[in-house]
């Protein structure tokens, strides 16, 4: 399983944006919100919908004395907070729920909720932009921040806080459990983990791969000839080829997007030894493939009838070159 590794303690924030009278207004959100962040890429991706970060500017989150700087306006905003920027004092005042965090610029001190508090990293301006320290920001309001040191990108995720003037109760971490999405796939060539990698940077679902207890070798995926191992499999409804390792929180996650080749018309049957080693009751599944042509409905059919107790969404047939909007737009339909 690739690791998303957590943000270091030294990244900071970038505030996008402030003017003396730039305050957001306060956003009534529901649910859980994820936002997806790459270093030089001025759109973000919350939930999956991709947005600009800072609108017509195109600022984007970068690298400085290495620290990854983010826009923290509109993270603070998509998670039903509020930023506001007061100029004479150089003071950065971030609200969320009933949460208040107030920080100076080159102040090693904090204010959260009226307490003091130390930070490691005080606020800084670079290039017009104030920065602030992720992890602490993140830890204080309950988001969750994670670093993906390949793809250089970042996660933040939480859940939304409403308005006080609204209906509902503002909702913490510790009050509604979070809403997690894994990318669970099996490649025997490359092209399924391709397109796996593209939905799980895209939706900020961890990923895993199923990995064969035994390789499948180029010999064992000639299914020109009758007798390879993948085409022994497919003839064995029983066949249940056996996994290497095993994911050991996936209670942890309510949907898994769960990718594979199509094999003669469906799934390998590792995706039936992957089904049968998980109790996967009301979760939801979301299955994509890649293949030379076939569509996935097939294996869509089988999945629902192999668990019967999930929801199994329709799936994408999707190659290594699908595109991100392709992506998007699946994702979409499904919620
Ligand atoms: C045993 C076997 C059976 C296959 N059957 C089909 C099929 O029925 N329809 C199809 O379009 N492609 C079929 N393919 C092609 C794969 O689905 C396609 O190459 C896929 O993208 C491979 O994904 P991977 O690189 O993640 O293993 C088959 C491949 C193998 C090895």
């Amino acid at each position: 399983m690739k690791k998303i590794i957590s943000i270091l303690l030294t990244a900071g924030v970038m505030i996008s944006s402030f003017t003396a009278t730039g305050c957001a207004e306060n956003m009534v959100t529901d649910g859980e919100k994820v936002i997806v962040l790459t270093v030089g890429d001025p759109m973000m991706r919350v939930n999956g919908e991709s947005k600009e970060i800072d609108p017509g500017e195109g600022t984007a989150p970068v690298i400085s004395n290495e620290r990854t700087m983010l826009p923290v306006r509109a993270i603070v905003e998509e998670l039903g907070g509020k930023a506001e920027w007061n100029g004479e004092l150089c003071r950065v005042t971030l609200n969320h729920g009933d949460n208040e965090m107030i920080l100076e610029i080159g102040s090693t001190e904090a204010y959260f909720n009226g307490e003091k508090q130390t930070i490691d990293t005080a606020p800084e301006i670079i290039n017009d932009r104030t920065m602030l320290p992720i992890r602490f920001i993140a830890e204080s309001f309950g988001f969750k921040v994670e670093w993906e040191q390949d793809s250089q990108t970042v996660t933040v995720s939480g859940a939304a806080a409403t308005d006080k003037t609204g209906t509902e109760e503002t909702v913490s971490d510790s009050e509604q459990e979070e809403s997690r999405m894994l990318v669970a796939y099996f490649s025997a060539t490359g092209n399924t983990e391709t397109l796996a990698e593209s939905i799980a940077e895209i939706t900020g679902a961890d990923i895993y791969e199923i990995v064969p207890a035994e390789p499948y070798t180029a010999e064992d995926l000639d299914y020109s000839n009758d007798s390879c191992r993948a085409n022994t499999e497919m003839n064995d409804e029983s066949a249940r080829p056996e996994i290497s390792g095993k994911i050991e929180d996936i209670d942890e996650y309510d949907t898994i997007i769960l990718g594979y080749p199509i094999w003669w018309g469906t799934m390998p049957r590792i995706i039936n030894t992957f089904l049968d080693t998980y109790d996967l009751s009301g979760k939801t599944i979301m299955p994509f493939c890649t293949s030379g042509g076939s569509g996935v409905t097939g294996s869509v059919s089988d999945i629902k009838a192999y668990c019967s107790d999930a929801n199994v969404t329709e799936g994408l047939s999707g190659s290594a070159s699908t595109d991100e909007e392709q992506i998007q737009e699946w994702i979409q339909s499904q919620e």
